[in-house]
């Protein structure tokens, strides 16, 4: 791969204290809501994109699934590796950009949660080209009417809380829903700057019909409050669970 994006550099660096986030204390809770959601067979396939430290992945693989895991950055990829590792089971492993990846038609679910790459900016990305082109890799990863669940930025949220000003200085894009900011990846750490965009319901669901995937249920996502509901204007993130019913339409 070529030079590290501004979140792989993140990522990278924050990856010793990924775990100890307050957002990823559900995962057991999490595990069991998705395999609810989506109707997998007994050691069925999943797909887990932006797969972090792996915190979803190893807990589906010890239940018996068969897990592959993509992330952009190598030390939440080695962690993963190591939590795989410590729990005795073994996934796939796979270090890409979830813009750029490909595999066969061969999985029964994909997961992409907690922002798993989808919205995560480069500085260079396209703000509609990005989630387009995760959207149409996992989809072709996708058996016919297998089923995806994202946990995406609720970007009617971030229109509430943005301000003029902000908006005036092009940390808050309204144009792309898109946020810039720059934050330490931990303690003692020089800040990077990084650009995350949030989602508005329609736009959503029409990414995913580009992708060939129709929307199953569009609700609330937050994590750490993850349940069947309407999605609330203040939510952090929705979930999205959809289905592929089509072959991805051919772009960019
Ligand atoms: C907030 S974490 C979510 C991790 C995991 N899904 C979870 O629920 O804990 C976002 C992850 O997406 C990865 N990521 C960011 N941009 C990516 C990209 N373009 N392709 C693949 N992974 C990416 C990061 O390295 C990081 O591991």
């Amino acid at each position: 791969m070529t030079e590290r994006t501004s979140w792989q550099r993140f990522f990278d660096e924050h990856a010793p204290i990924y775990d100890d986030n307050v957002f990823v204390q559900n995962t057991l809770r999490e595990v069991e809501f998705l395999l609810g959601e989506l109707s997998l067979p007994q050691g069925g396939s999943i797909l887990d994109v932006g797969c972090g430290t792996g915190r979803h992945a190893v807990e589906l693989a010890k239940r018996g699934y068969a897990v592959t895991g993509i992330d952009l950055s190598t030390e939440m990829l080695a962690r993963a590796a190591k939590a795989a590792d410590a729990a005795g089971v073994s996934v796939e492993w796979i270090h890409s950009d979830a813009t750029r990846f490909s595999l066969p038609q061969r999985f029964d679910a994909a997961i992409c949660l907690c922002e798993g790459a989808f919205g995560l900016l480069s500085q260079t990305d396209d703000p509609i080209e990005q989630p387009l082109a995760i959207l149409r890799n996992i989809s072709r990863s996708l058996k016919p009417d297998a089923k995806a669940m994202l946990t995406v930025l609720n970007g009617v949220a971030m229109l509430r809380r943005a301000t003029d000003s902000e908006v005036a200085a092009g940390q808050f894009d309204l144009q792309s829903l898109a946020v810039s900011s720059a934050h330490p990846p931990r303690e003692g750490l020089d800040a990077v700057a990084v650009r995350e965009r949030g989602f508005v319901p329609t736009e959503l669901a029409l990414l995913l019909r580009l992708a060939g995937l129709s929307v199953v249920s569009m609700g609330g996502g937050t994590a750490g409050n993850w349940g069947k509901r309407p999605l609330d204007l203040d939510e952090m993130e929705i979930m999205v669970v959809a289905r592929k019913t089509a072959e991805p339409l051919a772009g960019a």
